[in-house]
């Protein structure tokens, strides 16, 4: 039988979870050509939202997609952005010459293999080959509009990575041309939240004010607690509800580490689940990350391990009982291991305070 649960990539139809309100809001906004920016932490589920947002409504409109952490350089974005461009017109030979119709400086040559169309591009690479080759492709998702007179949706995940390519003059550019496309709906992903919030949020930035800015919240805990149940139940598998919850809270309500969780749980349990069959599954998963989570942690100094040890106890770190209790340094020395730590990705900032951000890392040091 198959494991119910699925990490590691993007999830769709039973391994997707609600977002129910989610999706509801993505498509208010295609329908209004309103540009958003979606943005989380790491693995909070964005991907799996808007591919499952674009195979939902996907007799109403035209989806291109690109990735741009795949696409390195200018050159690699002009070849991805042409092919994902093209990827809805790959069905047939008479509207693969509709698509070759919309290119002039970007050539796109079609091959048939294994019975599909494959298309790939070329361009001058000169500087102002590619200049101009980047003109024509960004102006290209209008007029597919246009021509097929359907709504064209432009998904750019991991949108932060534009930054690598040529700073602000790559943004300034993609911003002035989107701008006035009005069937084309742009959504822009992130999740390096600060650089991002930065982009979208800071009025010296080609992007300020030009999509709506959309945090991605945790789905809740009720509807987890109903997926974590159904999955197991659709195999035969039972689990209490409270049993469920507690996969919840191990996992701090992160999707990957619950289906990460429970895929081992899955494969060590009976028919009935209970906690000694959770506990043994989560040792297995923490003994199986001890590699990568003492290396994370042997990177650090002396004091950042403190400061990180005392955060997987506590929120709190800057009260005279947790400087007692951690033997912790003053105020300013903590900070600088804070920072330090924020900038590695390894905490984030909460409402209640600072949190170890993988919580099974979280774990794996409160066992130490
Ligand atoms: N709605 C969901 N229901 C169930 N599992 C989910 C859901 N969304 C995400 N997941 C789980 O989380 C994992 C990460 O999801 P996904 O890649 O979509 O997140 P992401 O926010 O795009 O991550 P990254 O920041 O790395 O790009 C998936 O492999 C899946 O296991
Ligand atoms: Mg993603």
């Amino acid at each position: 039988m198959k494991n119910p649960f699925k990490y590691g990539e993007t999830v769709s139809g039973e391994y997707f979870a609600d977002r129910k309100k989610e999706i509801r809001d993505i498509n208010e906004c295609i329908k209004a050509s309103q540009n958003m920016f979606i943005y989380s932490y790491r693995r909070l589920g964005k991907t799996s939202l808007i591919k499952n947002v674009l195979s939902l409504f996907k007799d109403e409109i035209i989806p291109i997609y690109i990735d741009l952490e795949k696409s390195p350089t200018i050159n690699h974005f002009l070849k991805d952005y042409s092919a994902s461009i093209s990827q809805h017109f790959l069905g047939t030979k008479e509207r693969l010459k509709e698509i070759a119709s919309f290119f002039k400086r970007v050539i796109p040559s079609f091959e048939f293999a294994d019975g599909k169309w494959r298309v790939s591009f070329d361009f001058s690479r000169t500087t102002t080959g590619i200049d101009k080759a980047l003109d024509e492709v960004i102006e290209i998702p209008p007029k597919i509009a246009e021509r097929c007179k359907r709504r064209v949706v432009v998904v750019f995940d991991e949108f932060q990575e534009i930054e690598q390519y040529n700073g602000k003059v790559f943004e300034k550019r993609l911003r002035a041309s989107i701008q006035h496309q009005n069937d084309v709906c742009y959504i822009f992903i992130g999740s390096k939240t600060h650089i991002i919030l930065d982009m979208f949020t800071n009025p010296e930035r080609a992007f300020f004010r030009s999509a709506m800015v959309y945090p991605l919240d945790y789905i809740p805990d009720n509807e987890l607690v109903e997926f974590i149940h159904g999955r197991f139940g659709s195999t035969g598998k039972s689990i209490s509800k409270s049993s469920a919850r507690r996969i919840v809270q191990l996992s701090n309500r992160s999707p990957y580490h619950i289906q990460l969780l429970c895929f081992h749980i899955w494969l060590v349990s009976g028919k009935r689940i209970d906690e000694t069959q959770i506990d043994k599954a989560l040792d297995e998963v923490l003994s199986a990350q001890n590699e990568l989570y003492y290396s994370w942690y042997d990177s650090l100094s002396l004091y950042q391990k403190a400061v990180l040890l005392a955060l997987s106890q506590e929120r709190e770190i800057f009260s005279q009982d947790a400087i007692l209790t951690y033997e912790l340094k003053g105020p300013s020395t903590t900070q600088a291991s804070v920072k330090a730590l924020l900038r590695n990705n390894l905490i984030i900032k909460t409402k209640e305070g600072y949190d170890i951000f993988d919580p099974f890392f979280k774990l794996w040091l409160m066992k130490r």
